[in-house]
């Protein structure tokens, strides 16, 4: 199993973005834990709920700060919460329907894990850097 690990390589400059990156990661390892572990399915499913909750509160957070401050890159990079959402919904319903497959751990594993560190590194930082130019500071 992939665990992901934040380090400062993932900082994007803005202690409030990185902090809600580090819960992230962490509610992704639960995850992958729960998965792996073979717990029992009302666990997963509490396990894989708590994660789509925290990645939409934490997308809302992001896109709230985008749109006050006139981020001129924010439909592209709501374009791209968006479709972790959908993919996280679809992997809610494999889930349901198939239960804890290899083939589910693999995805929330190796796909979350890389998708967000891409996501942080491509995407975030770009944000981060605007916002920093701009003297913006996040505090909620
Ligand atoms: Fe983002």
């Amino acid at each position: 199993m992939v665990a992901i690990k934040w380090d400062e390589s993932l900082s994007v400059g803005v202690d409030l973005i990185d902090e809600q990156h580090k819960m992230l990661i962490e509610r992704i390892n639960d995850m992958s834990a729960a998965l792996n572990r073979h717990h029992a399915a009302p666990k997963i499913i509490k396990t894989l709920d708590f994660l789509i909750e925290y990645t939409d509160f934490h997308f809302g957070t992001e896109e709230k700060h985008m749109v006050k401050n006139h981020y001129p890159a924010f439909e592209a990079h709501k374009k791209a919460h968006d479709d972790l959402k959908v993919t996280l919904g679809h992997l809610e319903e494999d889930f349901m329907e198939e239960g804890a497959t290899e083939d589910l751990a693999g995805s929330i594993n190796v796909f979350l894990v890389n998708w967000l560190i891409n996501h942080i590194h491509a995407i975030d930082t770009e944000f981060g850097k605007f916002l920093r130019e701009q003297g913006i500071k996040m505090r909620e």
